[in-house]
């Protein structure tokens, strides 16, 4: 089978990759010359684990092809996957002009019948809106040739998007004929021997899914941020409640760690899509609202810590920030909660000193020289005031507090991800706080 997938960020890249993986052939198709270019070298865009190899050895196999021309492959495709980015607009909507776009040059160079598939994360009734785009096109070129439009969200997570596009633990389909859904089947059946569940739906319960889910999932951590809060004013340590929630089956223990907000290209943008898609039916999602508002909130919570326990003196603290990816394992700075603290700290005349293993050059782009930056927790520790953890890299999780207590100005630990024991720092001499 050849497809394309047209969008070579996270998503995109590491979908094609994969499927290349499985022996279909793909061409990975982007706007941005630069990236492509970069790509035909084996020169990746984004970083995540094992994609470099992956992309290396499909495209010596000659199974991954990287073009900018969608227009090029739609002779060769059976399958044209959208996987552009769909960015927040001011309203709070899902910027579709990027996904119009694709629909647009797919129905100006359909040349046999082909399945287009939304990957990217859009709004319910878009897959319609698509097809009504490429009607249009076909109607202006005097052709009637067959085609379908078909939903396919992806739900891979940065810092783990090989393994979880691999073996994930579904894979929803929204299809609206027999055909789309048999070339749907076929494309997904490798991925089928591990024994996972593809789960058919209609397109627009397709599209809803991907919102609820990260909805969902965006509310579980407001809410256990809420718990935190009031663990503090009351006493109660929130440690001890996740676990005694944690252990409810009904409940389970995922995405219900307190910390200092969730970042990412996903959760604030699709949160906030999916109260504007509500706001269009004339329906307020107070659920949800509430959700995007608490987290904002929270992103803040490293700045107001440290803020009171240096009773707001913190012109010219030199404060050491361990970590600035939204999450351990990618360097995607999209929404991190680093960002809103360093904001925050520059504004207050803070010098500050960040440390991440891979996100420092995405970082820089922002930044610039208005920061430091180091890979390393000791150098990142000398004569700091503060050391405020950001993202739980693994890197972070041990490190040597003697070492560390000798090399600060002040022993203060803020603790945005509840990573480190408490006692063990105080008897190192450390002030520490943690979220809850
Ligand atoms: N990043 C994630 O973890 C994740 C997970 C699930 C779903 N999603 C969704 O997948 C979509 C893509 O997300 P991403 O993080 O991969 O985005 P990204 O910003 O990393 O990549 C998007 C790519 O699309 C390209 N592009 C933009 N307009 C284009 C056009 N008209 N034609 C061809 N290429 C174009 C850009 O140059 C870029 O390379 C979004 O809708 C997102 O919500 C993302």
């Amino acid at each position: 089978m050849k497809i394309a997938v047209v969008g070579t960020g996270y998503v995109g890249l590491v979908s094609g990759a994969c499927f290349a993986e499985m022996g279909v052939e793909v061409y990975c198709v982007d706007v941005d010359e630069h990236k492509i270019k970069q790509l035909q070298q084996g020169i990746l865009p984004i970083y995540e684990e094992g994609l470099q190899e992956m992309v290396d050895q499909n495209a010596a196999a000659g199974r991954l092809h990287f073009t900018t021309s969608l227009a090029d492959c739609m002779d060769q495709v059976e399958i044209v996957f959208i996987a552009v980015g769909t960015p927040s607009q001011a309203d709070g909507s899902a910027d579709l002009s990027a996904v119009e776009q694709v629909a647009r040059i797919f129905g100006q160079h359909l040349q046999h019948y082909t399945l287009l598939v939304t990957k990217s994360t859009v709004p319910v009734g878009t897959a319609h809106r698509l097809e009504k785009i490429v009607r249009q096109e076909l109607e202006q070129r005097g052709q009637a040739i067959e085609f379908d439009v078909a939903s396919n969200p992806e739900f891979l997570k940065e810092g783990s998007a090989k393994k979880d596009f691999m073996t994930p633990d579904r894979v929803i389909i929204g299809v609206a004929s027999d055909r789309a859904r048999r070339m749907m089947s076929l494309l997904y059946r490798p991925f089928l021997l591990n024994n996972y569940r593809v789960i058919f739906m209609d397109v627009l319960s397709a599209e809803m899914t991907k919102y609820a889910s990260n909805a969902m999932l965006a509310t579980r951590i407001s809410f256990m941020n809420e718990i935190a809060t009031l663990c503090e004013l009351t006493g109660a340590d929130v440690r001890m409640v996740r676990q005694g929630m944690a252990t409810d089956q009904r409940i389970g223990s995922k995405f219900l760690y307190p910390g200092c907000g969730y970042g990412g290209s996903c959760f604030p943008k699709d949160v906030n899509a999916l109260v504007r898609t509500a706001a269009e039916h004339g329906y307020q999602m107070q659920i949800v609202q509430a959700v995007e508002r608490v987290n904002q909130e929270q992103k803040k919570i490293l700045y107001k810590k440290l803020h009171s326990a240096f009773d707001g003196q913190l012109a010219g603290k030199r404060i050491a920030l361990w970590g600035l990816s939204f999450k351990p394992g990618t360097d995607d700075l999209r929404e991190a909660p680093s960002l809103v603290t360093i904001d925050l700290l520059l504004q207050a005349g803070v010098q500050v000193i960040a440390v991440d293993p891979i996100a420092i050059s995405a970082a820089q782009a922002l930044y610039g020289d208005r920061i430091q930056y180091t890979t390393d927790v000791y150098r990142s520790a000398m004569g700091a005031d503060a050391i405020v953890l950001a993202t739980e890299w693994k890197q972070f999780r041990l490190p040597d507090w003697k070492r560390i207590r000798q090399l600060m100005n002040v022993p203060l630990v803020v603790d945005g991800r509840n990573i480190y024991d408490r006692e063990e720092l105080a008897k190192e001499g450390f002030l520490y706080y943690a979220i809850g």
